[in-house]
């Protein structure tokens, strides 16, 4: 499929999507979010894909917040629909893929910049990344799940902090944080969330995708996170992943998932 504001390649079972509108620092305006949706939607169901990485064109931003120009006029009913939307269709359906997705902020990741790195699996940083959400400073709160992701990620004290000064970070800070995984070279970006992403693709993508559920189990109101993983660990069992896996352990050689 094309698209307007977004690029989607997969290579070596890798999809690679790439928000393009350096111009405007990647701001997801409304018909990009409803590209990412779809580009999200058919690489999670090609069952040759195995990781998804987003990044973000250009040198200075992954993406530099809802596009501002967009919502400006919005009426408290327009806000509301704005929100539930977008969280609906693009950050809660990255988060609960069945396909892992990685997050390669290359630069500013602002407002649902870093709300989109944040519904991701993880995030790699490259050292020119500035994160925050400045919501604040337009007289509006995140609305794509950053009152609830960041502090899951970095603590109660430090999403307050960063939310009420609408202040930004940088990528050794968000790595102290615990809001990135790694911190690397702009250049080496993309091959290091490659690297990353080989390592998951040999694993089982049954059991990964078992524990991307077990996993956001945890942060879901209401459910008893230990439940759904002996469910999880359970399903296991009956897959050709696990005979798979097992077998080859007491073989002595390389697993070959079927992914079934
Ligand atoms: N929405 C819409 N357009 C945006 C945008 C956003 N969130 N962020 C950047 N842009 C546009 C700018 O309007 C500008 O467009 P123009 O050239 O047509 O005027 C272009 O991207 C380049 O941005 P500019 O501000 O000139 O770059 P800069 O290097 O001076 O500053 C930032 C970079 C990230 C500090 C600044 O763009 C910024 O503060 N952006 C908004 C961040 C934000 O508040 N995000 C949360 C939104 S809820």
């Amino acid at each position: 499929m094309s698209y307007n504001n977004i690029l989607s390649e997969t290579s070596n079972s890798i999809c690679f999507i790439t928000i393009n509108r350096p111009n405007k620092l990647n701001a997801l305006n409304k018909e990009t979010i409803e590209e990412l949706h779809e580009a999200f939607k058919e690489a999670d169901e090609d069952k040759e894909i195995k990781v998804i990485i987003i990044t973000g064109s250009g040198e200075k931003a992954f993406v530099a917040g809802a596009d501002i120009s967009e919502f400006a006029n919005f009426s408290v009913s327009e806000g509301k629909r704005l929100a539930a939307k977008g969280q609906e269709i693009l950050f809660d359906f990255i988060e609960n893929l069945s396909t892992p997705v990685i997050a390669a902020v290359n630069g500013f990741a602002l407002g649902g910049g870093l709300e989109l790195a944040m519904a991701c699996h993880f995030r790699i940083a490259s050292h020119n990344a500035k994160m925050g959400l400045p919501e604040v400073s337009l007289g509006v709160i995140p609305g794509y799940g950053g009152t609830q992701r960041l502090p899951n990620l970095v603590g109660k004290g430090r999403a307050m902090e960063m939310i009420m000064t609408a202040g930004m970070i940088d990528a050794n800070q968000a790595l102290s944080y615990g809001l990135v995984n790694h911190v690397t070279s702009q250049e080496e970006l993309i091959a290091n969330c490659e690297k990353i992403a080989e390592k998951i693709s040999r694993n089982s993508s049954i059991a990964i995708s078992a524990t991307i559920r077990a996993i956001n189990a945890n942060y879901i109101d209401g459910v008893d996170g230990f439940e759904v993983e002996i469910n999880e660990f359970g399903n296991c069992f009956g897959t050709d992943d696990f005979t798979e896996g097992t077998t080859a352990f007491l073989q002595k050689r390389k697993a070959e998932f079927p992914g079934s």
